[in-house]
Parts: C-alpha cells; sequence; structure tokens
C-alpha cells in the first residue's frame, strides 16, 4: 500500500517491505524476583494494538535510518537508536556485508510504557530476515531480541502471551483477549532504570507467583492482579495515579491501569463506542495529553 510522507514515497512498487510494530500493554505486571545480575523476574500479560510503529525497509548497499511520524523528532538515528542495533546484529549474525535502507514510522510516544522501542526492534528483526533472506532458528532469533531488551522476543511475536523470567518465557494464549482500549499519556517520559531502581530503593515487596495456565484468565481475574511498577512510577510521577482514578471512574470501563513502566495508562472497553466515548471525554478535559482509541490484537 502506498504511504506518503513529505519527502519520501516508500511503496512495495519500490522495492519496500513494511512490517508493523504494534505498541505493547501489559494487563498487569508483577514483579516476583530480582537476579544477580540486577534485572528484575516478572508474570505479565502482554497484549499488543492495531495501533503503533512501522518499519519499512529497503536493499541498499549501506545501511541507514531515516525517521518519520508523530515522534520523529524526539528521536535520533545515530547508532545508538535500537532498530539501528538490532539490524547490526543480524547483519553480524548472518555474516554477510547486509545493507539497508530502513525508515521507522514512529507514532508511539517514547518512554512511555508501551514497548516501542522494543516494538521496532523486533519488527526490523522480522523485516530484515525476509528483506536479506536470512535463515536464523527462532531460539537464535529470541537469544538476539533479548540481548537488544527484555521486551524485544516477546513483541518478535506480538501475540497475546503470559510472559515470565526477564520477558524470555513467551506462552501464547490459545484464546486472546478482545478489548477496546484508550491509551493516554500525559506527557511524562520515564526511564524504565529509573522506574526498576525506585522499585529497589524503596523495598518494595515482590509478589507472589500465581501464573499457572491462562484458563480463567479474564477481566475479573485480572482485578486482582496489579502492575507493580506503578508505585515507584507514583513516586516519581503522583499524577500518574489521578489519571488511573480518572479513567477506571467512567462506567464502561472494565479496567483501567498503566501499562510497563508507565507512565502511559490504558482503560478497556467491551465496546468501541465505549472507548471513542472516554477518549472524547479525556481530550476535552486534557486538551493536551496524548490520547489514542485502539484494540487488542
Ligand atoms: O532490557 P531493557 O533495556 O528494556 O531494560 C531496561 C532496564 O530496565 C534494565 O537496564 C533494567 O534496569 C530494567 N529491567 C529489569 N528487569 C526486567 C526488565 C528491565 O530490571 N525484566
Amino acid at each position: 500500500m502506498p504511504h506518503k510522507t513529505e519527502t519520501i514515497n516508500y511503496s512495495a512498487e519500490d522495492g519496500w517491505l513494511c512490517v508493523d510494530a504494534p505498541a505493547k500493554l501489559n494487563l498487569f505486571l508483577h514483579i516476583t524476583g530480582r537476579r544477580p545480575n540486577g534485572y528484575h523476574e516478572l508474570e505479565s500479560l502482554f497484549v499488543f494494538t492495531e495501533f503503533g510503529d512501522k518499519i519499512w525497509v529497503r536493499k541498499s548497499a549501506q545501511l541507514s535510518l531515516k525517521i518519520v511520524g508523530d515522534f520523529a523528532a524526539s528521536l535520533t538515528s545515530e547508532g545508538d537508536n535500537l532498530v539501528l542495533r538490532a539490524a547490526q546484529a543480524l547483519a553480524l549474525y548472518s555474516e554477510q556485508g547486509l545493507g539497508a535502507e530502513i525508515i521507522l514510522e514512529k507514532n508511539i510516544p517514547l518512554s512511555a510504557g508501551l514497548g516501542g522501542g522494543s516494538s521496532d526492534a523486533a519488527a526490523t528483526l522480522r523485516a530484515l530476515i525476509q528483506l536479506w533472506g536470512v535463515y536464523i532458528k527462532p531460539h537464535e532469533l529470541e537469544k538476539i531480541a533479548l540481548s537488544l531488551g527484555a521486551d524485544v522476543p516477546a513483541c518478535l511475536y506480538a501475540q497475546q502471551s503470559l510472559v515470565k523470567g526477564i520477558g524470555e518465557i513467551i506462552s501464547p494464549l490459545a484464546k486472546p483477549l478482545e478489548f477496546y482500549c484508550v491509551l493516554v499519556n500525559d506527557g511524562t517520559a520515564l526511564s524504565t532504570p529509573d522506574i526498576f531502581k525506585t522499585f529497589e530503593t524503596q523495598n518494595l515487596s515482590f509478589s507472589p507467583k500465581i501464573l499457572e495456565t491462562e484458563n480463567g484468565l479474564d477481566v475479573g481475574w485480572m482485578k486482582n492482579t496489579k502492575n507493580d511498577l506503578f508505585e515507584p512510577a507514583c513516586l516519581l510521577a503522583p499524577e500518574i495515579k489521578n489519571l488511573v482514578d480518572e479513567m477506571s471512574g467512567f462506567e464502561d470501563v472494565l479496567l483501567a491501569r498503566m501499562t510497563g513502566s508507565g507512565a502511559t495508562c490504558f482503560a478497556l472497553t467491551k465496546k468501541l463506542k465505549a472507548a471513542e466515548n472516554v477518549a472524547k471525554i479525556m481530550k476535552k478535559r486534557h486538551p493536551n495529553f496524548w490520547c489514542k482509541v485502539s484494540k487488542t490484537i
């Protein structure tokens, strides 16, 4: 499908390949322990949304990255960008001097708990495997993904999954949940390492391990879960609590919570109309907040 920006026309006819990099929501996130290397063990339900970034790739002699989209200005296309690091890691694995022109369409806000960077990295790996025709076994690919970030392996599959370990033990749900969601971010950018550090310095307690199977997992069950990073996030940005309280207050909202290390909060509804209504009211009350309606995939 042709897609136009102000300077680039990138379409399949011009040799571009497009891969979705959906946003990620943690419907709950329990921290169950800490590894000697400082990483935390978790139990979480990852779901993905129709809304997200896009990665476009096309063969080229060199590796290059251009960033477009709503949040392009807040990102650099330098070597530390996770998209370039993913491309370099795959090129290294394939032991060929492979190049590509890459375009990242950045629609997901940054440092927002929506897994944008992880999803971009995972989508880059998927796109370049196809473009370059790289043969790679799933466990090798997951190893590369994990080296890029704890959430990247789950983003490779972008399927609703129960996730354990530090993010590498992924069990896709046999019966995916269907919700509409309203995503709201008040503009607060929270650094994931800072939130985990605050969890530690505040001596917050670990949650018990509860995940056995997906049986019985529904919104009622989820009300007995939480996001363990909510408390540390609220210590750094107390207004997040007001946002969750406000979104929980709508009649048709089944569950409202912060995702990942924040600060984006989501509200789940059963019907599109209800989500649109929540978004409309939130936009009216808070014209400066970022707000999006989407659906789980
Ligand atoms: O792996 P990623 O780069 O996304 O993680 C960012 C930071 O978040 C890590 O450096 C670590 O401090 C923290 N983290 C953690 N346990 C996890 C995931 C992330 O402590 N399971």
